[in-house]
């Protein structure tokens, strides 16, 4: 290779790169897999060793991530945010303790301790803790700077607002922020009910989580948070990484608790290969194990060298990735009549898996890959959970193969299947006479959150809707006219039979907000169902004021819109379910079997609040705020954003800014959270 070859490599690298940082880092999608950047990182690193005089300034061996996009404020981190050496075999690994010895000028089987701990797939953050008290934190950024996120952190249940015992008055703490596999699956599901795009895997999912600039949206998704490193302290807080991540623990943070002190380099193999095997069965994705020198002393002694420490290394496992022939794109219809192609695959084994099947998300998504049945496309399960195609290979398309065109009329019942403008999930219009989104209803309203009913599970419903014991959610209350029959089924006997008639006859009565849930309109999930609950009070009126609130322009129309947290989309789901007669059927049967009981709600009339103009500000800390606006106008009063003059009442929570101020400024009536408590004190 010559030297003008070389310098053109490095130069698209650097641009390369530079790219997949933005799309990983600021708009958290990025456009390869991990296992493909490092590729990249790997061969310009080996064109720098080769050569070093062509590295580059801007080279991507000394820049960390990418600059903090402009939507938050900056913050400098007052010691750099850096990356980690990668190691990918055990060579790899027994160069790096034979570097870090001779450095040291150890002998070559000098013990060397280590701690090692999983490598979380999340984003790496810096938190600020002056005199114990949380103060600001920050994300990587480009590793000198990262972006204000004090406020979305600020929600995080797993960070302590305050530091437990002792500590220096001035100490940088920094983490991973993630989002478990099963909370980024429930919110993936949320997003695809509510036509939201979804996110490709747990690690995008946290940071885009993070970075929003409304911190009650953050406060509503799960994160979680590790400790495991130090910035700065205004003194010295132990001299081992060990008891640096005691001390976290005692100050209130969680530590991986997988983390394990390893005398040797011997145990740390052990331990890489320990934690590969648990790897799937974790509640989180890791993509390797970090091990860090235990002796703080030897860290200050080995330094950096570029973004990297010496005194660290991150063995990434390896990519779990396969390659198989997309043999058919299914469609699936869910509760709501959202259609999701999925990808039927020769069956393949995936990082100890076999995969069969494989999401598709949307038809966008098939466009944007190109996408074709008979493809041979390379799978990779996405943080050990769905897996996903990533890429097509292209050489091995067969002769013959067409783009995929997205269906024009349900599978399930033949109705026509219509993509909204602006929306990318198309639905079918089958509504109650669609099979594939009666089963689907049926199953959700059976679930756990909805009627939660012990023994009618996803299998049962789709077994006695195919048999024709149920066709629609009131069958499920007349159940035990059968119970003889399902005592004979297959896998059944008297007292499963017995068992499930028992567990259905305990649902007879149910709370009016489960109940609004459990109808499956779309975008009525269980927040809003209380909120209608607390605002109509009881079955009876909620079903009047649903049925005036078809006739546009009606009162209960613009007053459905104007509830807030409701809003006009959501009212719009509503009253398109009550047009359909067979909706308000399947409703009234129900109420015919059930008992529904009342919400509780405070009589408006006779309220002190009523006509009374609120303004909730800060963190509450005893409801949400959907939940305390609700209720305030169950009270009749109304809820405003922003403090005025005509404000009646000033609500302030932990943490309020300048709402409070300005309230104060004109002379309105401020309240405590406990004083809003008792004032709004269900009677
Ligand atoms: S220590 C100077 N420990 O990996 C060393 N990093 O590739 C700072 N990460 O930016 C990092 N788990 O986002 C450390 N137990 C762990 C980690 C960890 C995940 C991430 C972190 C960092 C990246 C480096």
């Amino acid at each position: 290779m010559t030297d003008q070859e070389a310098a053109a490599e490095l130069a698209q690298l650097a641009a390369e790169l530079a790219r997949h940082d933005r799309a990983y880092h600021e708009l958290d999608a990025p456009l390869i897999t991990d296992a493909e950047y490092d590729a990249l990182r790997r061969r310009n690193a080996e064109l720098e060793a080769q050569f070093p005089h062509l590295a580059r300034s801007d080279s991507p061996s000394v820049r960390v991530g990418s600059a903090p996009s402009g939507a938050f404020g900056k913050i400098p981190h007052r010691v750099p945010m850096l990356s980690l050496a990668n190691a990918f075999s055990p060579e790899d690994f027994a160069e790096f303790c034979a570097r870090v010895r001779r450095f040291l000028g150890l002998a070559a089987d000098a013990p060397l301790a280590m701690v090692g701990e999983p490598k979380i797939d999340g984003l790496s953050i810096s938190l600020t803790y002056e005199n114990g008290m949380f103060l600001r934190g920050a994300t990587r950024g480009d590793g000198a700077e990262g972006e204000d996120v004090t406020e979305n952190l600020r929600t995080l249940a797993s960070l302590p607002k305050t530091l437990r015992g002792e500590a220096p008055a001035l100490i940088e703490i920094r983490g991973e922020v993630f989002m478990t596999k099963a909370d980024f699956l429930a919110l993936n599901a949320a997003q695809a009910e509510a036509g939201q795009r979804l996110f490709a895997n747990p690690r995008n999912a946290a940071a885009g989580s993070l970075r929003q600039l409304d911190a009650t949206i953050t406060a509503g998704r799960p994160l979680s948070l590790f400790a495991y490193a130090m910035g700065e302290a205004s003194e010295p807080v132990s001299a081992t990484h060990w008891d640096y991540l005691q001390r976290l623990t005692a100050w209130g943070f969680t530590v991986n608790p997988l983390s394990e002190r390893l005398p040797d380099p011997t145990q740390a193999e052990e331990f890489y290969t320990r934690i590969g095997q648990v790897r799937a069965t974790l509640p989180y994705d890791i993509d390797g194990v970090v091990f860090k020198l235990d002796d703080l002393g030897l860290q200050r002694r080995l330094g950096f060298v570029g973004r990297e420490p010496r005194w660290a290394t991150a063995w990434k496992f390896p990519a779990e990735q396969a390659t198989t022939i997309l043999r058919d794109i299914k469609i699936q219809v869910g509760r709501t009549g959202a259609l999701t192609p999925v990808a039927v695959l020769e069956p393949v084994n995936v990082g100890g898996v076999l995969v069969t099947r494989a999401t598709l998300h949307n038809e966008d998504e098939i466009a944007r890959r190109d996408v074709r049945i008979g493809d041979t496309v390379v799978l990779q399960r996405a943080g050990d959970v769905i897996p996903q195609i990533v890429s097509v290979v292209l050489e091995q398309r067969p002769e013959g193969t067409a783009p995929y065109a997205p269906l024009t009329h349900c599978p399930a019942c033949g109705s026509l299947a219509v993509r909204p403008p602006g929306e990318v999930v198309r639905r079918c219009t089958g509504g109650l006479i669609c099979p594939a989104q009666t089963v689907e209803r049926l199953i959700h309203f059976c679930a756990r959150r909805a009627f939660d009913i012990e023994g009618m599970g996803e299998k049962t419903v789709v077994e006695f809707h195919a048999d024709g014991l149920i066709a629609g959610p009131a069958d499920i209350f007349r159940l035990k006219t059968h119970e003889a029959e399902i005592a004979k089924r297959e896998g059944w006997g008297e007292l499963s039979a017995r068992n499930l008639i028992r567990a259905i006859e305990q649902r007879r009565t149910v709370p009016l907000a489960r109940f609004i849930f459990a109808l499956g309109i779309r975008r009525i999930g269980e927040t809003n169902g209380k909120l209608l609950a607390r605002h109509y009070g009881n079955f009876e009126n909620w079903r009047a004021q649903m049925l005036e609130a078809t006739t546009v322009g009606s009162e209960a129309r613009s007053a459905l819109g104007s509830i807030i947290g409701i809003g006009e989309t959501i009212a719009e789901e509503l009253v398109d379910f009550f047009i359909e007669p067979r909706n308000r059927a399947v409703i009234d049967e129900l109420a015919s079997l059930l008992t529904i009981e009342d919400a509780q709600t405070v009589a408006a009339a006779d309220s002190a609040l009523a006509g009374k103009i609120l303004v909730f500000t800060g963190t509450l800390q005893t409801m949400t705020r959907p939940e305390a606006k609700a209720r305030a106008e169950a009270m009749g009063a109304r809820v405003t954003d922003s403090v005025s003059k005509k404000t009646d009442l000033v609500i302030v929570g932990a943490e309020a800014g300048s709402k409070a101020k300005r309230a104060a400024e004109l002379g309105v009536r401020v309240i405590s959270e406990a004083e809003w408590s008792d004032l709004s004190r269900v009677q």
